[in-house]
């Protein structure tokens, strides 16, 4: 279906610091599969997230709780599949679900290691500020990249009290520009910054060396992330206002099976040229033999030869 593509020279945490130092903005979406994996790097985006979003775009849930560190694992490997087959340049980073590194340090670097090892990903993201800068050292001094997520953390969301819009008043922003602050001193690489004004996510922009990532945090954010299936159109049921559409994928997939489906009603498809064909084919009649086979294989059926 697909052949391997080229190796290309994989962007690297050092590009993506030399990328904001730049001024050159970071395009990152996620991906949960082969296919997904391979479209998006050969369109041209830095990094992949295999996001724990994948609970609820493709598994159904209305949160990101249920995700196991196993389901991260089988759909990292998958995006790392893929991105073989284009070349592999965009970075990859993978979720760290919940429950896989709240409850200690040590568990932590135990389950980001197996999700390098087992899924490939070059790099852990998880969510949460200062309370877990211990975790994060420990992550990135075993050798494992982290990719900190502060604001609106979706995993924390009974805590939050629903996915509402964080940082807005001044005490909430300092506690965030203290978490950035916290993050970057225990090593994180680079940043998420999910909704929050966009003049808090310009000031950490500015207040921080590492690369920030935003999604509802505005324009002035290093880089970009969206949810590939928000940003192609696929209606998951939720439209948040950062989001911005620029395929309409889910109108064309279902204009797309109701015309398969009139065509099968129709015996319209498959066609000719979707059948095979093999000309030296010849159908005996088969005469079954008497016997109890005979209720197994009634009438005459037909065998090539
Ligand atoms: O899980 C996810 O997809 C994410 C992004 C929205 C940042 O964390």
């Amino acid at each position: 279906m697909s052949s391997q593509g080229t190796p290309r020279k994989r962007v690297t945490i050092n590009d993506l610091r030399r990328m904001k130092a730049a001024g050159e903005k970071i395009a990152a979406v996620t991906a949960y599969d082969a296919t997904a994996a391979r479209l998006v790097d050969e369109a041209g985006v830095d990094v992949v997230l295999v996001g724990d979003s994948v609970g609820m775009v493709v598994q159904g849930h209305d949160s990101t709780l249920p995700v196991s560190l196993e389901q991260m694992i089988y759909h990292s490997a998958a995006v790392r599949r893929g991105l073989s087959r284009s070349g592999g340049r965009a970075h990859l980073v993978g979720d760290m679900p919940f429950g896989s590194y709240q409850a200690s340090a040590d568990e932590a670097v135990k389950n980001a290691a197996r999700l390098v090892a087992e899924g490939g990903v070059e790099a852990v993201k998880l969510e949460g500020g200062a309370e877990f800068a211990d975790v994060i050292g420990r992550v990135v001094r075993a050798g494992i990249p982290v990719m900190g997520h502060i604001g609106l953390t979706p995993q924390s969301v009974h805590k939050m009290g629903g996915y509402v819009v964080q940082g807005k008043d001044n005490e909430k922003a300092q506690r965030l520009i203290r978490d950035a602050q916290a993050l970057q001193a225990a090593g994180c690489y680079s940043l998420v910054l999910e909704c929050i004004p966009a003049e808090l996510g310009r000031f950490i922009t500015g207040k921080v060396e590492i690369p920030t990532i935003g999604i509802g945090a505005g324009p002035h954010c290093d880089g970009q992330v969206l949810v590939l299936h928000d940003l192609l159109g696929f209606d998951t049921g939720v439209r948040p206002k950062f989001v911005k559409r620029f395929g309409e994928l889910g109108e064309a997939t279902g204009a797309s099976v109701r015309s398969y489906v009139d065509e099968v009603k129709r015996g319209t498809f498959p066609a000719d040229e979707h059948s095979f064909h093999s000309p030296n084919l010849r159908l005996l009649q088969v005469v079954e033999p008497a016997g109890d086979e005979s209720e197994d294989h009634p009438g005459v059926i037909g065998a090539p030869v």
